[in-house]
């Protein structure tokens, strides 16, 4: 029979960076929920507080700091905060994203830099934090979300698609300079999350809520998998869109 993994009880610590709000706050609960340690961060500290507040019944134990991802040495200082009180970590999710938008006119170079700063230099300044400790122990699991939009710079999209892209990299490279060792490392690259992130946008195919996101997620993550895709069909059309001509992707960006 196949074991339902929501049943399964552990006791890790779980770090999750971006998680007051969309998929970080969904893995909060459900880590929470199987009775996990929980270290949280995010900046906006009020709503760690009231998740911390809520998850306390469920989890083992849990903690928050407030920290931007975008500053390199307050991050890794906050996971180790978060450490000290909670233990070496055992799970770290990288989730921490933003997204900013381009036009044929409009760089919007700022919203650029905060998108590579927050996706990828965030993302490596939290797996630096848990790395030396997960080295020490020869074991651990680091989890970097990225996104499908990693496969192809998508029209509107070019510091987003480039900061995941980097991501995915970075994470690949990591994994196999890791091989020997009992680190692990996974890539997630998710389609449409209905989250705040995704609340403005208009146009978008199938569409997944939290919830399921999360059930996928971390399951793909038990079994220790590499490079999670998801929704698969969102792959497929993402694999057929890296061969498109670039009149079609134009055309799509215009509509
Ligand atoms: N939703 C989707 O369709 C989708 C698809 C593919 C990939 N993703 C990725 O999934 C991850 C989570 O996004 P989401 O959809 O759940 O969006 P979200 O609800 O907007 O969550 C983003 C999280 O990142 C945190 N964050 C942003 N900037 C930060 C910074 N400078 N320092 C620390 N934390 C920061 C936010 O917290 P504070 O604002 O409180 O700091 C928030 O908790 C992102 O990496 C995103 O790129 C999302």
């Amino acid at each position: 029979m196949q074991q339902d993994h929501r049943m399964v009880l552990d006791h890790r610590v779980v770090v999750i960076t971006g998680a007051s709000s969309g998929i970080g706050e969904g893995l909060a609960r459900w880590y929470a929920q199987k009775g996990n340690s929980l270290g949280l961060l995010a900046r906006r500290g009020d709503r760690l507080e009231k998740l911390a507040n809520e998850l306390a019944p469920l989890a083992k134990k849990v903690a928050f700091r407030v920290a931007d991802v975008r500053d390199r040495a307050g991050t890794i200082q906050a996971i180790r905060e978060l450490e000290s009180e909670l233990g070496p970590t055992d799970l770290l999710y990288a989730n921490s994203g933003v997204g900013h938008t381009n036009t044929l006119h409009d760089l919007n170079a700022e919203g650029a830099v905060e998108v590579i700063q927050t996706n990828l230099l965030g993302a490596m300044a939290a797996i630096e934090a848990v790395y030396p400790t997960m080295l020490q122990r020869n074991s651990g699991h680091i989890v970097g979300i990225s996104s499908l939009a990693s496969y192809k710079g998508l029209p509107g999209a070019a510091a987003y698609c480039a900061s995941k892209a980097g991501l995915s990299a970075y994470l690949e490279s990591l994994r196999i300079t890791l091989y020997k060792t009992g680190i692990k490392v996974t890539t997630v690259c998710p389609g449409f999350i209905t989250t705040p992130m995704t609340a403005k946008q208009k146009k978008m195919m199938l569409v997944m809520d939290v919830e399921r996101a999360v059930r996928l997620i971390t399951r793909a993550v038990d079994q220790k998998k590499k490079v999670f895709n998801f929704p698969r069909r969102m792959r497929f059309l993402l694999w057929c869109a890296k061969w498109a001509p670039d009149r079609w992707m134009y055309k799509l960006g215009q509509e």
